[in-house]
């Protein structure tokens, strides 16, 4: 075989833009999948992506989650969630996440330790902040704001450099938001605040200041707490979804962590993203019975319905994973409250959506939060606390993250924009307009 033809038959990784205005043109190597759009700016410096949404674009390199939305894979640090599922806890994978490797035992009693003894939240964050708000104040907006408090409790959170202050305020921030958590529902059903009990594991302690009412001590249902445990492993990291993309946006200012995941939480309490189990619940009781699903998915078809809450997403396009895991989990917890009412309904919906055209050829299936809000209504939960039950584990992620763009030294964000306002035009005073 002669040299041109072995040429030929060798496909480069890479893309050849050519300028059509000039006839310069650039050869880009393909990275991982990828392209450097600071390669691109050498051949078309001015010519901006015009990407809303960041459908087309890669924010970031990370070493942390790898997703496969068409093949359905989940896998965090190289672990395949439905292992960390089965086997792991949401403490350890908070460890796996922000470390990188899986704990030693020394490692994650050290790790237990120092997570339990941050558990307890200053007196003036309940008494005086937390106990400010309305009386009927949606729990994640007190989750928020208590949240960015917390930064002026910690005036150390500054030192984001500083790896001793970095560890600290992390390890600050996963102890205390369950604390938050509790203390926010509390607060909104009128029932006095639970102190943490450090003699319990993390998923109990949640639920003892949750529900704890006069007994010396709370002792959850171990399924409950084992339930809530996967689900929280579940929803510990999913790569640059919106409220983490959020947490490196504005932490690549160099604000404080506290500053960063309140912003990180304020994005994911939209029903787009960490509100979507909450809209999953009210929409399957305004469906009401079986007999109305057809109807219902009708409507949705026709674009009188909104949208089917829980089905569709921006990576997958089959069936998430985590909502395969939280399935089986359902039935566990199912057995022990009994069968959430709403679950037939879910079913049937699920049924229907699958085989109708209009879902399948656009690739929509049910996601994380089509199941998750059917275990938490059945746990007692209110549909309030939903996002904030998300917000609890997904903390871990956001602080991976966090502390990964740190380590990158990255830039601050900062997109440019494609101008479409009017051409410069003279100021016209008030009376002649
Ligand atoms: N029901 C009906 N149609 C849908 C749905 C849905 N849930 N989701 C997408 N579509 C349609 C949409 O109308 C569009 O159709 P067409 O091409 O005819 O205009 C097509 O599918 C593509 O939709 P898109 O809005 O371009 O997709 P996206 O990637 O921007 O949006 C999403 C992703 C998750 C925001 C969207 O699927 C959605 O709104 N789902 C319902 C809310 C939900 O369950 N969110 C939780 C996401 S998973 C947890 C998390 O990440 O927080």
């Amino acid at each position: 075989m002669g040299p041109s033809q072995e040429d030929s038959s060798v496909v480069a990784e890479s893309i050849t833009i050519i300028d059509n205005r000039t006839g310069n043109q650039l050869e880009i190597p393909i990275d991982r999948g990828g392209v450097a759009a600071s390669e691109w700016s050498k051949l078309l410096p001015g010519i901006w992506f015009y990407d809303p949404g960041f459908v087309s674009t890669a924010a970031c390199e990370s070493t942390i989650t790898y997703l496969d939305g068409d093949e359905g894979i989940l896998r965090y640090r190289g672990y395949p969630i439905e292992d960390l599922a089965e086997n792991s806890t949401y403490l350890e994978v908070a460890y796996l996440l922000l470390r990188g490797e899986l704990p030693t035992v020394e490692e994650f009693d050290a790790w237990h330790h120092e997570i339990t003894m941050h558990t307890f939240i200053h007196e003036n964050v309940r008494k005086r902040f937390l106990e400010g708000f309305h009386y009927d104040a949606h729990p994640m907006g007190m989750l928020v704001s208590a949240v960015a408090a917390l930064s002026t409790f910690y005036l150390d959170a500054k030192e984001i450099f500083d790896p001793a202050s970095r560890h600290k305020q992390i390890t600050r921030l996963i102890a205390k938001m369950p604390t938050l958590a509790a203390a926010a529902h509390r607060f909104s059903v009128g029932m006095p605040f639970v102190y943490p009990d450090n003699s319990l594991d993390f998923c109990s302690n949640f639920l003892s200041m949750m529900w704890k009412v006069a007994e010396p001590r709370f002792d959850a249902n171990p399924v409950l707490t084992r339930a809530l445990d996967i689900l929280f492993i579940l929803h510990a990291d999913h790569e640059q979804n919106c409220s983490t993309t959020a947490m490196r946006v504005v932490g690549s200012s160099h604000s404080d962590p506290y500053s960063a995941c309140a912003a990180a939480c304020a994005a994911l309490y939209g029903p787009r993203h960490g509100g979507a189990n909450e809209a999953v619940i009210r929409m399957l009781t305004e469906i009401g019975s079986i007999e109305n699903v057809p109807a219902f998915v009708d409507s949705v078809k026709q674009g009188t319905g909104g949208r089917l809450q829980g089905f569709g997403h921006r990576v997958y396009k089959s069936y998430d994973p985590r909502a395969k895991i939280i399935k089986r989990t359902a039935d566990q917890v199912f057995e022990i409250t009994g069968k959430n009412p709403l679950l037939d309904i879910a079913l049937k919906l699920e049924e229907i959506a699958l085989s109708d055209e209009y879902f399948t050829s656009r690739r929509l299936y049910p996601n994380v939060d089509f199941y998750s809000g059917l275990i938490y209504q059945a746990m007692g939960f209110p549909l309030e606390m939903f996002p904030v039950l998300f917000a609890i584990p997904r903390t871990a992620g956001w602080l991976a993250h966090w502390q990964e763009m740190l380590d990158q030294d990255s830039k601050i964000a900062r997109p440019r924009q494609l101008y479409a306002g009017a051409e410069e035009r003279p100021y016209v005073p008030i009376g002649s307009r």
